[in-house]
């Protein structure tokens, strides 16, 4: 799996600190608020576990909604397969991501979620690709702003693999997608 790394471009202890600063404008911004993270499987999963573990001076719930839609970094129609478990209505939603590339999935789902009446919606996303957006996104909290390359690792996947990777690497470029 290692060999089909072309270059990290963010390692392990970048993105430790990164999430470390992420939780504390989180923290600081719902303190004493009824805040319900949402998270959206997969790729969010592995910053959902890392950024909560680092949010331990607020409560909060976490739920999850799962997405479909075509192929990473092509575009098509977007579905909930999974929805959230328990209702929003004026509770305050942090949607976490792992990254925002054209837009269309968390248009999407921040489309969805307000018709359900949250007191406010915020983005966290760890990673941004300003310049393919198709959909305008306004994102409250961003990690890093990514090159134009197609990225695995840290719950970023490609065909399901490469999730694990503990650092956030390009493909070789006869593996990459674009
Ligand atoms: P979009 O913002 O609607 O284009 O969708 C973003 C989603 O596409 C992310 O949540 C990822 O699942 C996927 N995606 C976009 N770019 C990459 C990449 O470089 N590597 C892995 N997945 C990606
Ligand atoms: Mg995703």
């Amino acid at each position: 799996m290692l060999d089909d790394i072309e270059k990290v471009l963010y390692t392990k202890e970048e993105i430790d600190k990164k999430v470390g600063e992420l939780a504390s404008r989180i923290t600081a911004d719902y303190r004493g608020k009824d805040l319900c993270v949402v998270s959206i499987l997969r790729g969010a999963a592995v910053f959902l576990a890392d950024l909560t573990r680092k949010l331990t001076d607020i409560n909060f719930t976490i739920d999850f909604l799962v997405l479909s839609r075509g192929k990473a970094g092509s575009s098509g129609e977007v579905k909930i397969i999974k929805d959230l478990d328990h209702p929003i209505f004026k509770k305050h939603l942090l949607v976490v991501e792992d990254m925002i590339d054209m837009g269309e999935s968390l248009h999407y789902v921040v489309d969805v979620l307000k018709l359900r009446e949250p007191a406010s919606i915020r983005i966290c996303t760890l990673f941004e690709k300003p310049y393919s957006r198709t959909l305008d996104i306004e994102c409250d909290y961003t990690g890093f702003i990514l090159p134009d390359k197609f990225v695995v690792g840290y719950g970023l996947d490609f065909h399901q693999k490469y999730r694990n990777l503990p650092f956030v690497g390009a493909l070789k470029p006869k593996l990459s997608p674009y």
